[in-house]
């Protein structure tokens, strides 16, 4: 199916009437959310001035908002794909807030709807570019845990400034991060699964923890695919530190 008929399916499906009310947090023309080819530009050079988050009305300041008025953590999966791992850890954690970041609109589509039919109400599901939702949106010192669950390897040299762990990214993990909050990842490739442990490792701001083992139920998408084929999964945790007094 060419890529906008799948979109548009998947759009379609999402606005069935007979369902819940829409978990996915539309940022409607957020210049952060939905920038444009010179605003991404601009946000990806740090080129000032870099817009500010317009606030009032923005659904995820709502939603770290909600989960405060109720007392509820809450936890990120950063490119949470089809939403397996995103959908069974919301539904066995009822007293979080799951927060799931995909750039992929039809994959988000699609997971509000079967999370919807699944009667899930503490997820929300945000279509747009982690790394802006990261640094511009999410509030600091806001998390308490965050999942990298098999992030592209972007295998090439000049793409790996892609990868989620790297430094620059990591700061922006270390600053949604609450201390003590967890940073938790796997993946099937052993180099960038190396890359992870050293950039890690060269982080004073991190402790290496005991890696999270999540539940059969928890594994994800690709995560059954890779082990289908046979591959080895590699796990590791940090803990924020919390500052010394
Ligand atoms: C290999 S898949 C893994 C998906 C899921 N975590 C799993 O294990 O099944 C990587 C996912 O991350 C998403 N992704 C990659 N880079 C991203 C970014 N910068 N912002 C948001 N999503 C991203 C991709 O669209 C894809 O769905």
């Amino acid at each position: 199916m060419p890529r906008d008929r799948h979109v548009n399916r998947a759009l379609q499906l999402q606005r069935d009437p007979s369902l819940p009310p829409s978990l996915a947090l539309d940022p409607g023309n957020c210049p952060i959310m939905r920038p444009d080819g010179a605003m991404k530009e601009r946000l990806g050079g740090h080129e000032p001035p870099l817009p500010r988050c317009p606030g009032g009305g923005c659904p995820v300041l709502a939603f770290f908002a909600d989960a405060r008025a109720a007392g509820a953590a809450v936890e990120l999966d950063v490119g949470s794909g089809y939403g397996r791992f995103a959908r069974a850890h919301a539904a066995a954690n009822p007293d979080i807030r799951l927060l799931a970041l995909e750039q992929d609109e039809a994959r988000v589509a699609r997971c509000d709807v079967a999370s919807r039919r699944e009667g899930l109400r503490n997820v929300g599901w945000l279509a747009g570019e982690a790394r802006y939702a990261l640094e511009y949106c999410i509030p600091p010192e806001a998390v308490s845990a965050v999942y990298v669950l098999f992030p592209d390897p972007w295998p090439k040299d000049r793409h790996a400034h892609n990868r989620i762990f790297r430094k620059g990214n990591v700061d922006l993990l270390w600053r949604v991060l609450v201390p003590g909050g967890t940073l938790n990842a796997s993946t099937d490739n052993a180099d960038y699964f190396a890359q992870m442990l050293a950039t890690m490792a060269d982080d004073a701001r991190f402790e290496r923890i005991d890696p999270m083992v999540r539940p059969e139920a928890e594994k994800t998408d690709f995560e059954l695919k890779f082990l289908g084929q046979g591959k080895t999964v590699n796990s590791a945790s940090w803990r924020r530190l919390r500052p010394s007094c």
